[in-house]
């Protein structure tokens, strides 16, 4: 199978389309990025592993399936993948926030990690690092890299994200090729900005109203 998931479920391409016009303003691009990452947490933890647990309905005792013990991270690339944080743990309440924080050196365009904060745990979670597009790849991968240093289990580490460009894809893809891809859309390329096309603009200013 496939490590690329693009989510093609019809509700899902429906709020992407509104959240990408130029006239959405913050309220609603909010709102409607948080239904998307509701929808998304669905899939994203389809494979949660579920374990026997011994019930009484009201008519029989019986044995039904519950989420067994592996516990759930969610990890925002700040700051926009926080816009995806609240969506997420609508479904998973008892999942954890971990943040990292990551700028872009003006110089190098390297990468640069500012903030790190985790739980103790990570490397008995699941973990979902999140970040609304995927663009040139350099923050997932770095991101992805600081928590394989902290302990991380590369296998338990989905990255989700609502707009993803080929060229990060690709990237994220040559430095971590067992890590599972989730995404909205995959759009068709990167402009000379760095920005995805036709993409949604800046997810951070669009979603804090900010510019
Ligand atoms: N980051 C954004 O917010 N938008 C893009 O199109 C690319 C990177």
């Amino acid at each position: 199978m496939s490590n690329f998931h693009v989510m093609d479920h019809p509700l899902i391409q429906h709020k992407l389309t509104m959240i990408r016009q130029k006239d959405c303003g913050t309220k609603v691009f909010r709102e409607v990025v948080n239904e998307i990452s509701m929808l998304m947490a669905y899939e994203v933890s389809r494979d949660l592993p579920l374990e026997d647990v011994e019930v009484e309905t009201p008519l029989v005792k019986t044995t039904l399936k519950t989420l067994a013990g592996k516990k759930v991270a969610i990890v925002p690339i700040l700051r926009a993948g926080l816009g995806m944080v609240d969506g997420i743990l609508q479904l998973i309440p008892a999942a954890k926030v971990g943040h990292v924080g990551m700028y872009r050196d003006h110089d190098t365009l390297q990468p640069v990690e500012y903030f790190v904060k985790l739980p103790s745990d990570i490397s008995e979670r699941q973990l979902f690092v999140v970040d609304p597009m995927l663009a040139t790849g350099g923050s997932a991968v770095a991101a992805i890299d600081s928590l394989i240093k902290r302990g991380a289990q590369p296998s338990s580490i989905k990255f989700c994200c609502l707009v993803a460009a080929p060229e990060g894809v690709k990237v994220l893809q040559e430095a971590h090729p067992d890590i599972h891809i989730y995404t909205a859309s995959l759009d068709e390329c990167l402009n000379q900005d760095g920005y995805i096309l036709p993409g949604l603009g800046d997810a951070g200013d669009r979603l804090f109203g900010t510019k």
